[in-house]
Order: structure tokens, then sequence, then C-alpha cells
């Protein structure tokens, strides 16, 4: 063998050998995979509140799953860690008394105290679903301020 083969040769050595190691290590982890940032519990009905949220327009304010607009009123993704259920009923029912000048009641956007109870059920049921990690922007932040 040339010098340069002999090289070549040693080089793929080790580079075989840190890759069937790494691939070795990643298996024995097995059980710690990998958190996403951002996910989502999905059910049929969550999937039904998708559907009525996307028919309802409020993408043209808010964004979830990717779609939607940033900017004109809060995201999504991560609400149901952000939010309890409890704040999300007492929302949809009477939006001002959580929110003072709230846009939810036919000011801005859509008031919600038109809304029939079925589907301000499938409307928590799918915000709930959408979830967020330690890590993730849309992880709740400590609910004090810091001095400056
Ligand atoms: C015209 C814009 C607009 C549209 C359309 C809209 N929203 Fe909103 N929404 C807002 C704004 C602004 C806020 C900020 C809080 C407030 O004003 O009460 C908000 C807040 C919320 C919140 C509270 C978020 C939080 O955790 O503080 C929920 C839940 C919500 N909207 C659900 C919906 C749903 C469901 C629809 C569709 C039926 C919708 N919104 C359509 C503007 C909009």
């Amino acid at each position: 063998m040339k010098k340069g083969e002999k090289i070549f040769f040693a080089v793929s050595i080790v580079l075989t050998v840190l890759a069937v190691t790494s691939v070795i290590e990643r298996k024995m982890r097995k059980g710690e995979t990998p958190s996403s940032k951002d996910y989502y519990e999905w059910s049929a009905e969550a999937e039904k509140g998708y559907v009525l949220y996307k028919k309802s327009g409020c993408n043209s304010c808010h964004r979830a799953l990717r779609t939607g607009e940033i900017g004109v009123a809060p995201v999504f993704d991560g609400e149901g860690t952000r939010r309890t259920e409890a704040w999300l009923q007492g929302y949809f029912n009477d939006p001002e008394k959580l929110v003072s000048g709230s846009a939810h009641t036919g000011k801005f956007g859509p008031d919600f105290r038109l809304l029939s109870a079925t589907d301000k059920a499938l409307f928590i049921v799918f915000l709930k679903g959408l979830k967020s990690n330690p890590g993730s922007s849309n992880y709740p932040t400590p609910p004090f301020k810091l001095d400056e």
C-alpha cells in the first residue's frame, strides 16, 4: 500500500468505529427519547375542535400548528400548558371578566358569549391539546418581573 492509501484506510476505519459506537450509544439510551418542544395531544374531539377553529377563521388573528397570523393575538402553541381548563372555561364564558377590554366581546374578535356550549367545549379540547415542554419559547414564563 502507498502512504496515501494507508492514511485513507486508517481514517475510514476511525470513522466507521465512531459511527458504530454512536449508533450503539443511542440504542442504549432508549427510554430517554428526546422530547420535542411543542407538541399536541390529539383526539377525535380535539380534531373536531381544530376543524371548527379553522372554519371560524381564528387563524386570521391567532397562530397554531405552523399556520395563522403572528403579532395580532396570542400564539396558541403551548396554550394547553400555559392555561388551565378552568381558565379557558372562564374565558370562553366571559372574556371581559379575565381580560379587561378583551377583544372577544365583539369589539375586535368574535364575541364568545354568543357561542354554543358545544362549540366552546370543542375549542377548549383543541386548545388544551396544544402543549409545550421546558425549552420552548411557548413554555410558561415565571409570574414575576425582574428588577431592572
Ligand atoms: C380579530 C382578531 C381575533 C380573532 C379573529 C380571534 N381572536 Fe382570539 N384573541 C384576540 C386577541 C387580540 C386576544 C388577546 C386577549 C384579549 O383581548 O382578550 C385573543 C385571545 C384569545 C384567547 C386567550 C388566549 C390567552 O391564553 O390569553 C383565546 C382562548 C382565543 N383568543 C380564542 C379564539 C378563538 C377560538 C377564535 C376563533 C373563534 C379567535 N380567538 C379568533 C383576537 C382574535
